[in-house]
């Protein structure tokens, strides 16, 4: 039915200022979730009938290659350079030279269960021009709120829509299988993908398929702290059990990685202390990440935050509804 293979773009553009200090440090692509890149969790679950997966980016690309090279996945990737940010319909726009057929487009800012293989399949047998993941949230004002039919036809498309015409609580997850035909659809400089090229193609044939599980955005902090307690579930693992120490409390759910000492502390519930860190006696950490290297004194309470890497929080210390860093903006070019 196809003709070439499948190619996926992969957009995870922009600055990441809704994670500022940590994206300081890190393109937002590159942030942990559970010890694993955030881009790593969509690119692991690309269906292998895409030989190719293209990543438009600009911000801190340098560290994207690198981490690339150190970690090679098993798929091609292939970074582009995007020296403005085009927008989301501007930059696969900006890649169009490495589409040749049907392709996939994915928000790398959201974690989920959808299966892509099915997602693609629900689109060949739909025969439109554009298909469309969905997720049904309760407020949808800043997402995309879209309308179906029974047939799953898209009747409306409505991107960040007022309080007064949200008209349904279904919201675009943020992956699209689409037709090359899209791309003539998308002009030149910076487009929005959702604003300016879904209301062009609606009535060309446009679908939306929902799906089971968990669809967890992550975007700021409270997001991001959700997406590793979605992924954890009811999971509690100290990876380590002799980096436990005596008089230490776990709640669940906790992660404890490899080489993390705590001290006579109390994890969770809700926590997860990444390699190295260390969290010191009467210390609390709950509703929290510890990022690798990271040191907690004693008689701290972290409570829903995230400390980055190699930082050290004083004993006696409260850190409340943070991110923790000592990263700096980059220097003006
Ligand atoms: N390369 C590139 N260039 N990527 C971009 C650019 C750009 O100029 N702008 C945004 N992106 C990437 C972001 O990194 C993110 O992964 C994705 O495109 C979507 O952009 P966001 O800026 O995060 O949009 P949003 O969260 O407000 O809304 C979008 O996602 C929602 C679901 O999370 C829309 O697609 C909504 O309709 C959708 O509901
Ligand atoms: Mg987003």
């Amino acid at each position: 039915m196809m003709p070439g293979a499948v190619k996926a773009v992969l957009l995870v553009g922009g600055m990441g200022t809704r994670l500022r200090p940590l994206t300081y440090r890190l393109p937002k692509p590159l942030v942990p979730v559970m010890g694993k890149p955030l881009m790593m969790h969509a690119i692991d679950v690309i269906p292998k009938e895409v030989d190719e997966v293209i990543i438009p980016i600009g911000y801190k690309k340098d560290m994207m290659e690198q981490y690339l090279r150190k970690n090679r996945p098993r798929r091609k990737i292939t970074l582009v350079e995007e020296p403005e940010p085009m927008g989301t319909g501007g930059a696969v726009k900006n890649v169009e030279d490495h589409i040749d057929g049907q392709f996939l487009v994915i928000n790398g800012d959201s974690i989920s269960s959808l299966d892509l293989d099915k997602f693609v399949r629900f689109h060949r047998a739909k025969e439109g021009i554009a298909s469309i993941s969905l997720w049904p949230v309760d407020d949808p004002t800043p997402y995309g709120a879209v309308d179906i039919d029974e047939d799953e036809r898209i009747r409306k498309f409505q991107e960040k829509p007022k309080k007064e015409e949200a008209f349904s609580n279904l919201i675009n997850a943020g992956a699209y299988a689409l037709e090359r035909e899209v791309l003539d659809y998308i002009g030149k400089g910076f487009v929005s993908m959702e604003r300016e090229v879904f209301p062009k193609i609606l009535d060309k044939g446009m679908f939306g398929m929902r799906f089971d599980g968990y669809w967890v955005d992550c975007g700021r902090r409270e997001d991001l702290l959700e997406a590793y307690w979605t992924l954890m579930g009811n999971d509690s693992r100290a990876l380590d059990r002799g980096a436990v120490r005596e008089g230490t409390v776990l709640e669940k759910p906790f992660v404890v990685r490899g080489g993390a000492v705590v001290a006579g502390a109390t994890i969770g519930p809700s926590a997860y202390i990444s390699e190295r860190a260390v969290v010191g006696h009467g210390s609390k950490v709950e509703q929290s990440v510890i990022l690798e290297d990271a040191r907690v004194g004693t008689r701290c309470r972290i409570v829903d935050s995230i400390i980055d890497a190699g930082v050290t929080i004083p004993d006696g210390t409260d850190v409340s509804s943070e991110i923790r860093s000592n990263a700096k903006p980059d220097a003006p070019r």
